[in-house]
């Protein structure tokens, strides 16, 4: 065969190809299609076994005349099976799930969630929010609260100090009492405040401690102010707050900036009162203490104690989220387990 000729057929082989494969139905036909157009015994083969027969200088068109139809037919094969069968050959040899563990949203900590339901239940009660430093003087902390140098109730709060000014003067707040004496030095009666944050105590993480917990503080001063004030708004909020199945219980207790001072507890949500392990058998759950601002705290920041009367409070935010989300140890709210935290 001459060059022309051989290119000749090809071109027609080329368009009986291109019509069969148009009408193939299934893959298992396009694979005969392929025998026969471009396979062993193929008209095509035995153009490229002829070539060697050829003239030196018509080898090569004759070559490139074959390989040109072997990949026309070859393509066309590759795009009518991709019509069958719906998968192009590229993606079908590759995995595309997407790997990774997926991206989930975001949110704040139950702490958080429950500090900012507080502050909107006390801010619906009239009050104001305050702030005050985590790295506290031993000024604020304890001496301003009627605590001098060596008095027994700092023992109540193991404390860690800072290596920062003098020694043992600067500290980690062990309660959020410590921003009482801020707030009343920057202003004048009334106060009506609350003020939630971080505290620290050398403490080791069990299921009942961690050296790092939030609290709420209020402070209430103004004119005339009695302990009735303070049960009555305790008692208002435990109510918008927690629900009308838990009660507020007060006992007699001591803190030396408050006198009298009291113990704040709410019924056991956990056993409702009957006790189980969660409450130490006895139906309450401790939440903090308040009591009457104490006449001497008065005096340190310069207010007349005859004049204005005040109470104060503060309640552990921990213990305040187990009553309200059914939490049942103070651990889980600082291991970080993400089983934990995405349920709220
Ligand atoms: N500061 C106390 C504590 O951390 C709680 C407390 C008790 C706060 C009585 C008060 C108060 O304001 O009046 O245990």
């Amino acid at each position: 065969m001459t060059l022309a000729e051989t290119r000749a057929s090809l071109d027609q082989a080329l368009e009986e190809a291109r019509a069969a494969i148009a009408g193939a139905a299934s893959t298992d036909e396009l694979k005969e299609i392929e025998r026969g157009f471009i396979g062993k015994r193929s008209p095509v083969a035995a153009a490229s076994k002829s070539i060697k027969d050829l003239a030196p200088e018509d080898r090569p068109a004759v070559g490139q005349a074959v390989s040109s139809y072997k990949q026309s037919v070859a393509e066309l094969l590759e795009s009518r099976r991709e019509e069958l069968t719906g998968v192009t050959a590229e993606v079908a040899g590759i995995d595309l799930t997407i790997g990774g563990h997926g991206l989930t949203r975001g949110h704040l900590h139950l702490v958080n969630q429950v500090r900012r339901e507080l502050e909107d239940v006390f801010v619906g009660l009239g009050f104001w929010v305050a702030e005050g430093p985590e790295a506290e003087l031993d000024w604020y902390n304890f001496e301003v609260l009627n605590m001098p140098p060596a008095h027994p109730a700092r023992d109540m709060q193991d404390t860690i100090y800072l290596e920062l000014g003098d020694p043992q003067q600067v500290l980690l707040r062990t309660h959020t009492s410590a921003v009482q004496a801020r707030v009343m030095e920057r202003m004048q009666p009334p106060i009506y405040c609350v003020v939630p944050g971080r505290t620290f105590r050398k403490e080791t993480l069990d299921a009942r401690h961690s050296p790092m917990f939030h609290q709420i503080e209020g402070l209430v001063v103004d004119r005339g102010i009695t302990m009735a004030d303070l049960f009555g708004t305790i008692e208002a909020f435990t109510r918008t707050y927690f629900g009308p199945t838990i009660q507020a219980r007060f006992r007699p207790d001591f803190f030396p900036y408050t006198e009298p001072s009291a113990e704040y507890a709410v019924t056991c949500i956990f056993c409702e009162g009957s006790g189980c392990s969660v409450c130490s058998r006895t139906g309450w759950i401790e939440l903090g203490g308040c009591g009457m601002v104490d006449p001497n705290v008065f005096g340190a920041v310069g207010y007349d104690p005859e004049v204005y009367t005040g109470f104060a409070f503060g309640f552990g935010l921990e213990r305040m989220t187990m009553i309200r989300y059914g939490v049942d140890h103070v651990k889980t709210f600082f291991e970080n387990d993400d089983r934990f935290l995405r349920q709220f």
